[in-house]
Formats: structure tokens, sequence, C-alpha cells
């Protein structure tokens, strides 16, 4: 009974997350692109960059950014393997730019940010939101894209064992049920599994 007890008290009361594309415009007015999971709290959407980060500093420079919501993986595995390069047109009601390919977007201006020296969280009001295409359905491919993604931006922190594991069991979604875009994204990201081990031979050798 007394375990239990202390079981619910530690409980993490668990969040949705939502995995977007955020857009925030850098100092000389062009855009940076970059995906980031989003939360509601306190009535606000956060954002939780981790520093060092662009995003971080046009968020605190500007104060407002564009929360994409895209099915077109390929902008995931795009942003972590140097193609940020994405078609954008302009925001209806804050300074920046959304993304072309978005099947809605939403415009936030931040209110406030609690500062953490890891991964501080700016809390954000919507000051627009608008929907451009349908959503099509679900797709385990598109699932485990994301996943992949996920894992190449950690790639610095996980041990090979475990990315390969993993990305085992993802490749089983990508072969039963991937399209082109799906496809050209896992190449991505596997290319870049590849070239992250040969820089850290290469960087082992040197030693
Ligand atoms: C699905 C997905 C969600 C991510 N969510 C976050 C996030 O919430 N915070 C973060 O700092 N990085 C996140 N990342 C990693 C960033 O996209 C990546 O490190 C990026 O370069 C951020 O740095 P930047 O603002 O300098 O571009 C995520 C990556 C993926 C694929």
């Amino acid at each position: 009974m007394k375990t239990s007890k202390k079981k619910k008290k530690n409980k993490k009361k668990s969040t949705i997350i939502l995995e977007t594309i955020i857009t925030t415009i850098n100092p000389d007015h062009t855009v940076h692109i970059a995906p980031m999971g989003i939360r509601e709290e306190e009535g606000c959407v956060v954002i939780a960059p981790f520093k060092p980060s662009t995003t971080l500093e046009n968020l605190e420079r500007s104060g407002c950014a564009v929360i994409n919501m895209t099915d077109d993986v390929r902008i995931f595995a795009g942003c972590l393997t140097g193609r940020r390069d994405w078609p954008t047109v302009p925001a209806e009601v804050i300074e920046g730019r959304r993304l072309k390919a978005a099947l809605s977007h939403i415009e936030i201006e931040v209110k406030h940010c609690k500062e953490d020296e890891l991964r501080p969280k700016f809390y954000c009001e919507v000051k627009h939101r608008e929907t451009h295409l349908p959503f099509t359905g679900f797709n385990r491919a598109k699932a485990a894209v994301l996943e992949a993604a996920v894992l190449v931006s950690r790639l610095h922190m996980l041990s090979a064992g475990k990315v390969d594991t993993e990305i085992e069991y993802l490749r089983i979604a990508i072969d039963k049920t991937a399209g082109d875009q799906e496809r050209e994204a896992w190449k991505w990201l596997m290319e870049r599994i590849q070239e992250f081990r040969e820089q850290e031979t290469a960087g082992e050798d040197m030693v």
C-alpha cells in the first residue's frame, strides 16, 4: 500500500508533445527552420530549445515565431542533414514566415521565458491560426522517419548499439509503408549516421 502511494506521488504528469517545424527570423532577415516539439502549459504554447540554438537566439531577439504542422517528413530529416532550404511564404500577423508545405500553422508571440542553463522554456501566446491542407491519415513510415530524426539529433549522446537496434526496428515500417518522400528522408538520415561514424573513427585515428 505504502509503495503504491509512493509510486503515484513520483509519477510525472504526462503532457502531449507535438513534433513541429519552427520558423524564426535571423538577424539578416533570412528564415531559420528547425524541428522542435511543442507542448501546452499554463494556457500557453511552450517551446523549449536546448542551448546553444539559433531558434532560441531568434526567439529572444524577435519575440515571435511560426509553428508549422507538416507531414512532409523530408523537412524534419532535411534540417538535421544540412538541408534547411525549404520554401516559405510570409506569415499573416507577425513578422515571420511559414512553411509553404504546412498543413496548418500557428503564429506566436513570446509572453515570458523561464530561464534554464540547459533548456529555457518560452511561453507563447497564439496570435493567429490557419489550416491550409487536410490531414490525410497516419503513416508508419512517417513516424519511423521522425523517430530516426530524433536519434540523429542525439548521435553524440547515444551508443552505436542503441542507435543500430532502434534503426533496425524502425526500418520495418519504412520497408512496408514508405512512399518516395519517406524513402528519401530515410536515406538522408542513414547517410548522416554513416558520416558521423566515419568522423568518429577518423577522430580516434588522430589520437
Ligand atoms: C522530431 C524532433 C523534435 C525535436 N525537438 C527539439 C526540441 O524540442 N528542442 C531542441 O532544442 N531540439 C529539438 N530537436 C533537435 C533540433 O531540431 C536540432 O538540434 C536543431 O538543430 C535545433 O537547433 P537550432 O535552433 O540551432 O537549429 C528536435 C529534433 C527532431 C527531429
